[in-house]
């Protein structure tokens, strides 16, 4: 494939598709931002206007029709994504698709198949495993310097939940939030969870609860190497973007902490305080967002799999429906029982 440019569309503007827009205009070479498609034609001609993109459009078939452009990256609303992968993949063109791919296996297993069926490469929004302190954590694991991984433990918490409209519209918690952490604890352990147990409620927002969705879980899973994972979230931490983990083992433990925006202590007589974590998403995965999408352009122009593909996000879908069967029915789920 082309030594020349990447021509990529965005298709949704909306939070994430902002972010990546900005940084396939401005931070990742060899690339170029070559359409925005959005619904909502005003948010996509603003983002398109913004970051330069020659076309914006309130719909997507225009950016998958265009011979001129290579890919695309999938940042519209979840229930959208696994109709958009099918049409882009028979278009040929190759697709960045942000998580969840769908909530149900069987549309993934079929958009899945038209990936394959097409050849297109096919990469999924997992930013932190492109993390720099998560990718070395993974490395030291994977290269024994714990020994043998016993614990995953991590606490991944938002600063102030969504819009309901957009809670309705995810999937529920462990599909949209927790997906990202169910990935962690493949990607940090390098094996699969066998069994989930979940508990949780809504004490952020009762509006959640009545939506049918939780806003504060925790979730255990036994993994295939006989690893044990805990992992809680919730919807609002009032000190910002709460995202640590651990992995101990035999020999040891590797621990990221939070980041924060500077790293200043101050210690007095009230005592000692420093700045609150990193606010969000946004700010804390800024690297991460580009190194997943320069991954992506060079698999396009190198011929190469993307690190990060179909198997990976249909197998976090898979803990996230373990999840929310365990919650329903309040008992451990083998993940057999859901795939
Ligand atoms: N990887 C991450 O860190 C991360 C962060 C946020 C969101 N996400 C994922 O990205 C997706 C979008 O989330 P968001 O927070 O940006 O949501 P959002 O509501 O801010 O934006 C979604 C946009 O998609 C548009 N849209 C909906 N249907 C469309 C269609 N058929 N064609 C074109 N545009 C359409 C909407 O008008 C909206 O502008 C979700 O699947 C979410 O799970 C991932």
């Amino acid at each position: 494939m082309p030594s020349k440019t990447i021509n990529l569309g965005v298709i949704g503007a909306g939070r994430i598709g902002k972010i990546h827009a900005e940084n396939l205009a401005t931070r990742i070479s060899g690339v170029r931002l070559a359409g925005v498609a959005d619904v909502n034609l005003a948010a996509a001609q603003e983002v398109a206007g913004q970051f330069h993109a020659p076309v914006a459009t309130a719909d997507y078939r225009q950016l998958l029709a265009a011979p001129d452009i290579h890919a695309v990256a999938i940042c519209s609303a979840t229930d959208t994504h696994a109709q958009i992968i099918q049409e882009a993949a028979a278009q040929g063109k190759h697709i960045f698709c942000e998580k969840p791919i769908d909530l149900d296996l069987q549309r993934i297993q079929q958009a899945l198949d038209a990936v394959r069926k097409a050849g297109v490469k096919f990469q999924v929004g997992f930013n932190r495993r492109f993390d720099p302190s998560f990718a070395k954590a993974r490395e030291l694991v994977a290269a024994g310097k714990i020994g043998a991984p016993h614990l995953v433990r991590i606490s991944s918490r938002d600063p102030a939940p969504p819009p309901l409209a957009y809670v309705k519209v995810s999937g529920g918690i462990f599909m949209d939030m927790t997906i990202h952490d169910f990935d962690m604890v493949r990607f940090l352990s390098g094996s699969e969870a066998v069994e989930v147990f979940a508990i949780g409620d809504a004490l952020v927002d009762p509006e959640i609860g009545r939506a049918g969705d939780v806003d504060t879980c925790v979730v255990t899973l036994r993994l295939k190497n006989g690893a044990l994972a805990t992992i809680d979230n919730s919807r609002k931490a009032v000190y910002g973007y709460d995202q640590r983990v651990e992995v101990f083992g035999a020999a040891g433990m590797v621990a990221v902490s939070n980041r924060t925006p500077e790293n200043h202590v101050l210690l007095n007589e009230e005592g000692v305080s420093s700045a609150k974590p990193q606010y969000f998403f946004l700010e804390r995965y800024q690297e991460a967002y580009i190194a997943e999408l320069r991954e992506f352009v060079a698999c396009i122009r190198n011929d190469t799999q993307p690190s990060v593909g179909g198997a990976d996000g249909l197998m976090a879908c898979v803990l996230g429906l373990a999840a929310k069967k365990s919650l329903q029915e309040n008992r451990p789920v083998r993940v057999s029982e859901v795939h």
